[in-house]
């Protein structure tokens, strides 16, 4: 079984979000290794680690990370063209607590991330897949929850958000399958900043729903 998860679309990125992940890469960027690595040793500090799996063009990311010097956060990403965007705005905020990795989660959780190295991980507007046949590709599915039950310490959390009142019952019900992880719908938390999905137009289906899980 591989443990790629995710086909790259067509990828396109601009000559100035290139050339910023160019020049910014040696400072924030972590090259994937087939080996486990120590996240503390990535961060001037060694203080909380949050990781953040599919931050786009990372609107949130750069915006906790500022907002939460003492925390570090490792933002995993498989689709570049964010990266450089999000690297010019670490930059222009001189901030020190966020790492990019460009790849597959799962590969990333497989090979470098230690068990119980995580003290939460953010998810935030996962792809919806809305379609029956493409349910399988959605990323919150049994072997997700383990995984990352796995690389959180005890007592670590995931946030979720999601657009899609069907992700949302998804969800509910992939938690309700597992003993991993209490927790459930929360009221959406003041710390996630307001990015484009939710500033879309919240219909009865586009309603925004939080979550928090805490491993067990
Ligand atoms: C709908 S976007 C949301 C982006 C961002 N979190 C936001 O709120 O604006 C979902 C992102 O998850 C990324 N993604 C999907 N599967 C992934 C995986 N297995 N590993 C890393 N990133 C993934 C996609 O490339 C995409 O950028």
């Amino acid at each position: 079984m591989t443990n790629r998860s995710y086909r790259l679309r067509g990828v396109r990125i601009t000559p100035a979000q290139q050339a910023a992940r160019d020049t910014l890469w040696e400072k924030y960027g972590v090259s994937f290794e087939e080996s486990q690595i120590d996240l503390d040793a990535l961060f001037p500090k060694k203080q909380p680690l949050v990781m953040e799996i599919g931050y786009g063009m990372g609107e949130a990311t750069w915006q906790i990370a500022k907002a939460n010097p003492h925390i570090n956060y490792l933002g995993v990403e498989v689709h570049m063209p964010g990266v450089g965007k999000l690297m010019a705005r670490l930059a222009e905020y001189e901030l020190t607590n966020v790492r990019l990795i460009e790849r597959d989660v799962f590969e990333v959780f497989y090979y470098m991330v230690k068990d119980e190295s995580l003290d939460g991980v953010n998810l935030f507007f996962p792809d919806p897949w809305p379609k029956k046949r493409h349910f399988k590709r959605r990323i919150v599915q049994e072997r997700f929850l383990s995984e990352v039950a796995a690389k959180l310490k005890p007592g670590g959390y995931l946030q979720i958000a999601t657009d899609w009142v069907p992700y949302a019952e998804w969800i509910t019900e992939i938690f309700s399958q597992t003993n991993l992880f209490t927790g459930g719908v929360i009221d959406r938390p003041d710390w996630r900043p307001l990015t484009r999905f939710e500033g879309q137009g919240i219909s009865k289906d586009h309603a925004v729903n939080d979550f928090k899980f805490v491993k067990a």
